[in-house]
Parts: C-alpha cells; structure tokens; sequence
C-alpha cells in the first residue's frame, strides 16, 4: 500500500488518506459491491494493462447481476483507470475498481442507493508468499463452495468473498497457504481467490466454469497460451483424489499469476516443486504480460 498514492472516487482523484466513505454504507452491511482485480506491468514499452477490457467486460457483467445502474460508461472507466496509473506515475502495479450500493437507506433492499465506483492501485508483488520454486502447502477446506443456486458466482462480487475468506482462515490456522474448494457435488472448484489446473500424464486439466469456479480471465490466459504451446489440455471435473497423485497442480488468478502446489493435505506434488509443465507455462505468462511476445501483444492496453 502506498499512502502517498490517489484514489479515483466517483470521478475524483482523492489522496490515498482521505478515501473515506460512510459506515453505513450498504455494501459494507449486507455486501453489495462488485469489483475486479486487475495487473498493470512494466514493459520496454511503458507501463501496459493486462487484458483491461475483459477486466471490464466482467465488472460490468457483475454489475448487471446486482441490477446496478453505474454512473459510468465502460469507457469512461477505462480511461479512469488508465488516467489513475498515470496519475500516481506507476509502473507496475494491482488496480482494484469497485462498484458499490452507497449510503443513503438501510435494509435489504439496496435499489434505493445511488451506485459508487472507485480505483484504487498499489503494488502487490506476491500475494501468497513462496520462496523459489518452492510450491505452496494447501488443505481442501472444510467449507463448501458456494453455488449458483444461492449466489450469482460469475459475479466478482464481495459476498462470494466471505466463503473464500473463511476457506482462507482456515488454511492459515491449520498452518498451510491456502485452501481447495470443492463444489456442491464433492467435485474440486478453485483456490480461495484462484482457478486451478492439474497435469497428468502431459495433459493440462482443469474443471468447467459450471462446476461453479469464476471465469478466471488467466485461467483462459493459460488455455491460449498451452494451445500455443502445443500443450494438450482438457476441460472437465477433477475429483478430490485425482489432485493427490497429479503430476503437478497449480493455481492461477490475477494476483496469484501461476503459482504451484507442493503439498495437499500432507501429500507431496511433483516434490514440492513447481513442475515442468507449470515452469513453461509461467515463463511464457511472464513474457506476455511484460510485452515480449509479439502474438500476445493485444491482450496489453499500453499507457503512453
Ligand atoms: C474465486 C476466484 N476464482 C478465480 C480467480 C481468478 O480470476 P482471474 O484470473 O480473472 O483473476 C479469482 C480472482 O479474482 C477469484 O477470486
């Protein structure tokens, strides 16, 4: 977190201190608020945003699901977030915009409210600590992942957030990184905030979005780039038991990027390490997303 940095507040920079709002605001209380989490990343071109309008396609589709009647175009967001790197003259940075159900009546009902948009950045660099290529220790958590039968879950909303967060509690207090979800039907889902693929055997495998698992936008990053990569890959349920004896098992998310698994529930994966497949993976991830390959180029908005 930089204090020194600006917020952009419905349409205004405000200094990173003064980005307040009312403690009874409505999607504080009863989590009415979508947002997005997005990368910004350092290139020999200037500093250039990963796959910003799928970022935004989303934030919109999450808005749609909440019935928020936003103050803002898709483009006028996009060029807020593209003016709020330049503004706090970032290189490399995580963008957070937020929508949310603001102050004004309480209840349940939150249509009442005037609809609020924030973007905030700051610099995330790992946001589950791992040293080398040393993979991450996780459980499977003992809470369900919620579904669509409750929850929009294609939504990038704050309620699903509480799920995540209780998984995430409990990987720390049983002294491990992060938690596996598994869905309704006992199948495995994603990370707390991360999709997740397994290799087996070559094969890249990964659950379907309707095992309830967020459109992850480096997830479909990953797809694309195993495709360039002659790397096979299939879509479909993983069982619980099919991530013991993978060859290799790793997450991906937007402040994750690709990060291996070394251990489930006391079982080593690929030695602890991060494994062949996820190496060649990441290293390609990491030169798109830093401008060095030319066929990936379009997923960059640059800045200058
Ligand atoms: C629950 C959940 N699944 C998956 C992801 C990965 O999505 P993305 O790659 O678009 O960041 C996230 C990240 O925000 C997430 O919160």
């Amino acid at each position: 977190m930089n204090d020194k940095s600006k917020i952009w507040m419905d349409g205004k920079f405000v200094d990173w201190n003064d980005a307040k709002i009312h403690v009874l605001t409505h999607g504080l209380h009863y989590a009415t608020a979508v947002f997005e989490g997005i990368r910004c990343y350092k290139t020999k071109e200037g500093p250039a945003i990963f796959r910003l309008e799928e970022h935004m396609k989303r934030l919109l589709n999450s808005c749609k699901m909440y019935h928020m009647t936003l103050q803002y175009s898709e483009k006028d967001l996009t060029e807020a977030i593209i003016e709020t790197i330049k503004i706090n003259k970032i290189k490399d940075c995580y963008i957070r915009p937020i929508c949310y159900y603001g102050y004004g009546k309480m209840g349940v009902n939150p249509l009442p409210n005037k609809v609020s948009t924030s973007i905030a950045l700051w610099t995330w660099e790992d946001h589950i600590h791992t040293v080398g290529n040393k993979g991450m220790r996780v459980i499977f958590s003992s809470w369900t992942r919620i579904d669509s039968k409750s929850l929009p879950i294609h939504a990038k909303a704050t309620a699903n957030y509480a799920n995540s967060a209780l998984a995430r509690i409990e990987a720390i207090k049983s002294g491990v990184d992060e938690a596996i979800m598994l869905n309704m039907s006992g199948m495995v889902v994603e990370g707390t905030a991360e999709n997740i693929f397994m290799v087996k055997d070559e094969i890249l495998i990964t659950p379907p979005i309707t095992s309830g698992a967020l459109d992850g936008i480096t997830r479909s990053s990953v797809l694309s780039i195993a495709e360039h990569l002659g790397i096979n890959f299939q879509i479909r349920d993983i069982s619980r038991d099919e991530l013991y004896y993978a060859d290799e098992v790793f997450l991906t998310g937007t402040a994750a990027e690709i990060k291996s698994i070394g251990e489930i529930d006391k079982i080593i994966i690929s030695n602890g390490k991060t494994g062949k497949i996820a190496t060649k993976l990441q290293n390609s991830y990491y030169q798109i997303v830093h401008g060095n390959n030319e066929k990936f180029k379009k997923w960059l908005t640059y800045i200058n």
